[in-house]
């Protein structure tokens, strides 16, 4: 194989990658969501592009704090495909996160999207985890400006590391990135995983594992 043959298959090669890695590419201008249709596709049916109307693209209200009065000092306000529909099949969406002094985002992935976050308002200390066998946390402390990287899937967190309100805005790369917070899917799934399992996972005796429950 000459040079430029090699070249070609490894842009091909990776195309496929990319290909794989992301949410299918539109075939069309737009496809906004239609939330009365029961057809069942990846993603949502379309709406027919004549009643197809400039709000389907917008979202009002992202200036205005989340409430943070709850056990994680943090909320998080999503605009996604569900707020709104022209998302569909567009593979990105954003969210505002609020968080109260010394508040968290809880451990978590997206199963479907990378994430990068903005603080716009006091600092934060965030970080991810690499995959087995490592396990490195990634961490950095963040202050207003600041911009750090969730790669996809995997587990990350933010914690308010200033005095005051926090206020970060993220862009994620699907159009429904999906939440999988660790504590509650892995503690408090319904029905439980069951406490033998999660007592060797957590290598605790099952007392330790009924009181963790016992939060959720
Ligand atoms: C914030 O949430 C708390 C707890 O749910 C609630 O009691 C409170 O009224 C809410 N505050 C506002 C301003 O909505
Ligand atoms: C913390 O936030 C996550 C994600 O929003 C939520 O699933 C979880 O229930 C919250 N935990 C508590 C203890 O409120």
């Amino acid at each position: 194989m000459g040079k430029q043959a090699v070249v070609l298959s490894l842009v091909a090669l990776s195309c496929v990658l990319l290909a794989r890695a992301f949410e299918p590419s539109p075939l069309q201008d737009f496809c906004v969501a239609d939330a009365t249709s029961s057809v069942k596709v990846n993603g949502q049916a379309c709406k027919s592009p004549a009643s197809v109307v400039a709000n389907d693209f917008s979202f009002t209200g992202l200036h205005l704090p989340g409430n943070t009065s709850n056990p994680n000092g943090s909320k998080v306000t999503p605009v996604s495909v569900t707020q709104v529909p022209g998302l569909n099949t567009l593979g990105i969406s954003m969210v505002r996160i609020d968080y109260a002094p010394w508040g968290i985002n809880p451990p978590h992935t997206h199963p479907r999207a990378t994430e990068i976050l903005t603080v716009v308002e006091g600092s934060l200390l965030v970080g991810f985890v690499t995959s087995n066998p490592d396990n490195r946390l990634i961490t950095k402390t963040l202050v207003k400006g600041d911009v750090f990287v969730f790669p996809v899937g995997l587990v990350h967190f933010q914690k308010n590391a200033g005095t005051g309100n926090a206020v970060a805005i993220a862009a994620l790369s699907s159009q429904n990135p999906g939440v999988i917070t660790i504590a509650n899917a892995v503690l408090a799934s319904k029905p439980s995983i069951g406490v033998d399992v999660l007592a060797k996972a957590f290598q605790v005796d099952k007392s330790v594992v009924y009181h963790l429950q016992q939060n959720f």
